[in-house]
């Protein structure tokens, strides 16, 4: 997935470039740029230094010392002053600039703690999308695996009203394995009211559930109507005469008609839909290497993330997002959190899978695109 969201402390992060959110003295200072400088060593401080500070929104690089990180890519993040004064597109040049500098550097990976959204005041859920917009630019035309790393408690803040919309969507369709949650809600609220019309209602709930599960059906003999409130026949019925031979199928035909896999599926539909496979995978935050394993190997079985990656980059409906999850092996499931959050979104034509992520970053989903 080449843009992850994660929760981690920078410092520990094994990327060939941490980004740091430095001040225009580049002399280190608190929060992350403390953090990554106490982390490093001293020798850091000292190739700092050297560089003669950094304007806002530009980006300067040193090695990485003591840290895992080869490199630390320093930026100076815009102070949050209302919005007004250019904040935005200082912000965007932090991250854009860092990406290209790591690009220059020839960095695989690199991970960025959210600019300016500590003491320079940056509201996290004006910081997000500038974030990650930019770095999904950046990642449409480069291949770099790029974390965005949240840290502690301080959560990731999605725009308040789609993150509400989305739990109360959740909380409406979201039912236990075994358990349906808007029958619970009446059961129980009866039996507040009305214990003997509870209790009542239960057995008539035991009973359809026996007959649901055990599909009574009338013995092989034609048996005699079940009266009015007779208990269903819960006995399998005895094997009944010699079966009825069918027709043998046309294995022919049917062979003929088998269905095209996961992966030709989704050619098709790149094809039909007139998108390039990189313009497809880009937008479904699914680096390259997966696309192509998939792409050459016909039988190849993705992981469900991926599967709706693809289906919400090539903008599916949701009955064409329930036959692609079928030809992977998989069915849109009302047990599934990640499941409905995606039904919402594609359910609301809304595509977007940074925003996606976003949202089941929130709710410690697992994220679209490739698992890797
Ligand atoms: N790993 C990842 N993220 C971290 C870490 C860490 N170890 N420590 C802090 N953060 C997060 C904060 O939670 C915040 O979301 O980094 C984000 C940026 O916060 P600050 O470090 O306060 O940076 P910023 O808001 O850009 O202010 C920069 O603070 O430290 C000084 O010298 C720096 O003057 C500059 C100013």
């Amino acid at each position: 997935m080449p843009l992850q969201i994660i929760r981690n402390d920078i410092t520990k992060m094994h990327v060939d470039a941490i980004v740091n959110a430095a001040n225009r003295s580049l002399l280190g200072g608190g929060g992350v740029d403390g953090a990554i400088h106490r982390a490093a060593g001293p020798e850091l401080l000292e190739e700092c230094r050297t560089l003669g500070g950094c304007e806002t929104g530009q980006a300067k690089a040193t090695k990485g010392y003591r840290l895992p990180a080869r490199f630390v890519i320093h930026t100076v993040g815009p102070i949050w002053e209302g919005g007004g004064n250019g904040e935005p597109e200082l912000l965007a040049a932090c991250y854009r600039n860092s990406l290209n500098l790591a690009r220059e550097l020839g960095c695989e990976s690199i991970a960025f703690p959210m600019i300016s959204t500590g003491v320079y005041g940056y509201p996290k859920e004006l910081a997000l999308p500038i974030a990650t917009r930019t770095i999904a630019e950046f990642l449409m035309e480069n291949e770099m695996q790029v974390y965005l790393v949240v840290f502690g408690a301080s959560g990731l803040a999605v725009s308040l009203k789609l993150f509400h919309d989305v739990r109360q969507f959740i909380d409406q369709n979201y039912v236990d394995e075994h358990t349906d949650r808007r029958q619970e809600a009446e059961r129980k609220a009866l039996w507040r009211q009305d214990r003997e019309k509870a209790l009542k209602h239960d057995q008539m709930l035991g009973e359809s559930i026996f007959h649901d599960l055990f599909e009574a059906t009338p013995l092989a003999d034609s048996a005699p109507e079940p009266a009015e409130n007779a208990r269903p026949n819960l006995r399998r019925p005895a094997a009944a005469g010699p079966r009825p031979t069918a027709a043998p199928p046309d294995w022919e035909k049917m062979l003929r008609q088998t269905d095209e896999g996961f992966s030709q599926m989704l050619l098709r539909l790149i094809d039909e839909k007139g998108m390039t496979d990189a313009q497809c995978y880009k937008k479904a935050n699914v680096d390259r290497k997966l696309f192509n394993k998939i792409k050459n190997n016909p039988g190849y079985r993705p992981g469900k993330p991926t599967v709706f990656a693809f289906a919400v980059a090539l903008e599916l409906s949701l009955g064409e997002t329930k036959e692609m999850l079928e030809k992977a092996g998989f069915a849109l499931s009302r047990s599934s959190k990640m499941d409905i959050v995606l039904e919402y979104f594609i359910g609301n034509g809304l595509y977007n899978v940074l925003e996606i992520n976003e949202v089941l970053f929130q709710f410690d989903l697992p994220l679209l695109g490739s698992a890797a």
